[in-house]
């Protein structure tokens, strides 16, 4: 029908009067042009027809409305890191999940692995979008009906966030500002908010608890400050939950190798503890380099606290749990244990079973000596503990995940 609708124009469309120099258009050809309309209208007409009577043009998305006995969670930066074990962790247990994420940082790997472990309508869906475009973001409020938001998406390198600062206001604070906005303007009351140990800075008392006072020294731990600070301004007139966590250095993967850590190549200079090791292992990189021997620690290396991203998750699902109209809860998620860089690096050459090559340099400007949780709130009110306390056995699961995606999802 198709063929024969485009033949007859074709012939047609060749035909025009010339009357003294001027074209004037043929009638019989503008009977056949109205001809066409008519045509189009009454298949477009069929079309509608055809759709509305298929069962999927009349039923509304199961994203757009609540629905008794369960929680929709909108996920931003689902396909990172760390939002990806969430969103794992939460279909796991049964929420229905939207992440969002505009893949600036993240994987479509990733998202497409949770695809397929859950692929029934209504559990999972992804939206690329831009948390800096508010427009869009608005839209994503007003065609899905979210009883929370987990807000991981954001730019995570402290040294990156030194050299381009505004990149980090920008995507860390500006954008918590918008997400917030559509929360309140649709009614959105649960926030658990991604926030970091950088925001206290350099304390000079061990261990950090939550009362520490904040005093960020690199633009990342500062637009993290702000946006915690317009969280918590906003909460104190309004009856939204909010839980903010504070992380310390995350490392692990799913114990059942189907997610991992992969970070853009082009980030590898701004790069974790973890990453570098596994690059030094896998041969990527000629080796470790440990910036700074005569720190005030035991065997002079930093200290830090190392998580394990499944036990975050966890965090995150007991806050959502505990959360409650105008409930605020501000906690460190840690595992409260120290452990120097040099124990870190011996950890991942028994994990990897590689010899890694280790550099030991001068100190790097900026690093402190010591950074480590005190977790006992979070205990105490949310009833968590870190299971992983063994560095070891958290990036065992991780290489395993590592050597098998050589190419990160790439290859998934
Ligand atoms: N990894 C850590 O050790 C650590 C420690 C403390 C806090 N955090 C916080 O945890 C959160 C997640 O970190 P991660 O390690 O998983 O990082 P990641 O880079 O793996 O994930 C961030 C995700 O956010 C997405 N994203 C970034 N900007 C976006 C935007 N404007 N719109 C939509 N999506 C956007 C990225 O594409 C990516 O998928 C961040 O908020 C980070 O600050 C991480």
């Amino acid at each position: 029908m198709l063929n024969f609708v485009r033949s007859r124009s074709q012939q047609r469309s060749t035909r025009s009067m010339s009357l003294g120099g001027m074209d004037y258009p043929d009638p019989k050809k503008k009977g056949s042009f109205v001809g066409k309309i008519l045509l189009a209208a009454v298949l477009t007409a069929l079309c509608i027809l055809v759709l509305k009577r298929s069962s999927s043009f009349n039923a509304p998305s199961p994203f757009s409305h609540h629905e008794p006995g369960v929680t929709h969670v909108l996920v931003t930066g689902g396909a990172g890191y760390i939002g990806s074990h969430a969103s794992f962790r939460l279909l796991k247990d049964q929420y229905r999940v939207t992440i969002v994420d505009n893949l600036s940082r993240g994987n479509l790997g990733a998202v497409k692995v949770l695809q397929k472990l859950f692929p029934e309508t209504g559990r999972l869906q992804f939206i690329y979008a831009d948390l800096g475009d508010p427009k869009a973001v608005n839209k994503i409020f007003s065609e899905n009906s979210f009883d929370a938001v987990m807000h991981f998406a954001a730019v995570a390198y402290v040294g990156e966030s030194t050299l381009d600062p505004l990149k980090y206001y920008h995507n860390i604070t500006s954008n918590t500002l918008v997400v917030l906005e559509a929360m309140a303007a649709h009614g959105v009351k649960t926030l658990i908010y991604s926030s970091t140990c950088a925001t206290y800075g350099e304390p000079e008392k061990m261990p950090i608890t939550e009362t520490t006072v904040q005093v960020p020294i690199n633009p990342y731990g500062k637009a993290k400050k702000m946006a915690e600070d317009i969280i918590l301004d906003f909460s104190k007139n309004s009856d939204m939950a909010v839980m903010i966590l504070r992380y310390f250095n995350v490392i692990g993967s799913d114990p059942e190798g189907r997610l991992g850590e992969a970070p853009r190549p082009e980030l590898r200079e701004h790069g974790r503890i973890s990453g570098a090791c596994f690059d030094a292992a896998r041969g990527i990189i000629p080796g470790l380099k440990v910036k700074g021997t005569d720190y005030d620690t035991p065997d002079g290396t930093c200290i830090r606290d190392y998580i394990d991203v499944t036990d975050l998750v966890d965090a995150h699902v007991k806050a959502l749990e505990k959360a409650a109209p105008k409930k605020v809860g501000i906690y460190n998620v840690g595992t409260g244990k120290g452990r120097s860089v040099k124990e870190f690096v011996e950890a991942c050459k028994k994990a990897t079973g590689m010899e890694i090559k280790v550099d030991y340099l001068p100190r790097r400007p900026g690093d402190y000596a010591k950074v480590y949780s005190d977790p006992s709130k979070i205990a105490r009110e949310l009833n968590w503990a870190a299971r992983y306390t063994n560095l070891t056995q958290s990036l065992q699961i991780a290489w395993r995940w590592q050597k098998s995606h050589r190419d990160g999802y790439g290859t998934a």
